[in-house]
């Protein structure tokens, strides 16, 4: 017959055991949520952090990275679903400005490399004015859907996605620059 002891080792071990490692993962989400939170959209911001495993990190300078190289990823991604959109698009006028916004989302691969390096080297102040001119690119692609003759951006989803990434390294660099 199992003494006392061993019976309840064998309910307080499993226990043990799983709060121990639920508190570990638990123990980086509040910067995680910290960031998130500031962010555009919450839920998008912990996606893209926690798809990398050094997301989950209590150590703000490392999710600058996470973010710009995750961001890095996923930009290529929109970049390549935009080319294929572009292929069924006949309207001259949305072909031009659909063109135009590829040059533009090319841009910003270079420029987020440029954040993800300042973001190693830990130049904040550099990095915030190098996702600045990220933003701008955006802006410029949304812009032409707004000039006359006036559409609805057709790759609007893209854009804002792409928006959303540049967000979520500015808020992040925005509490290194304030810490
Ligand atoms: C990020 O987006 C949110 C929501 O649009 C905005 O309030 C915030 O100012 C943005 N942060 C930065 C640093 O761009």
């Amino acid at each position: 017959m199992a003494s006392p002891i061993s019976c309840i080792s064998i309910l307080i071990i499993p226990l043990l055991v799983t709060f121990l490692f639920y508190d570990v993962s638990n123990a980086d989400r509040p910067l995680l949520e910290k960031v998130c939170k500031q962010t555009w959209d919450h839920d998008f911001c912990m996606s893209v952090l926690l798809s990398d495993p050094e997301g989950l990190t209590n150590v703000l300078y490392r999710l600058g990275i996470v973010s710009t190289s995750v961001s890095l990823k996923i930009i290529s991604t929109v970049n390549g679903e935009v080319g294929n959109f572009l292929v069924g698009v006949t309207d001259p006028v949305d072909r031009t400005r659909i063109s135009n916004c590829q040059t533009y989302i090319d841009d910003i691969s270079d420029i987020m490399q440029l954040a993800k390096n300042a973001a190693g080297s830990q130049s904040y102040s550099e990095e915030a004015k190098i996702l600045a001119s990220a933003k701008q690119k955006i802006i410029d692609c949304d812009k032409q859907f707004a000039s006359p003759p006036t559409h609805v951006s057709p790759i609007v989803d893209h854009t804002h996605k792409i928006a959303m990434l540049i967000n979520i390294s500015n808020v992040i660099v925005n509490m290194l620059l304030s810490s």
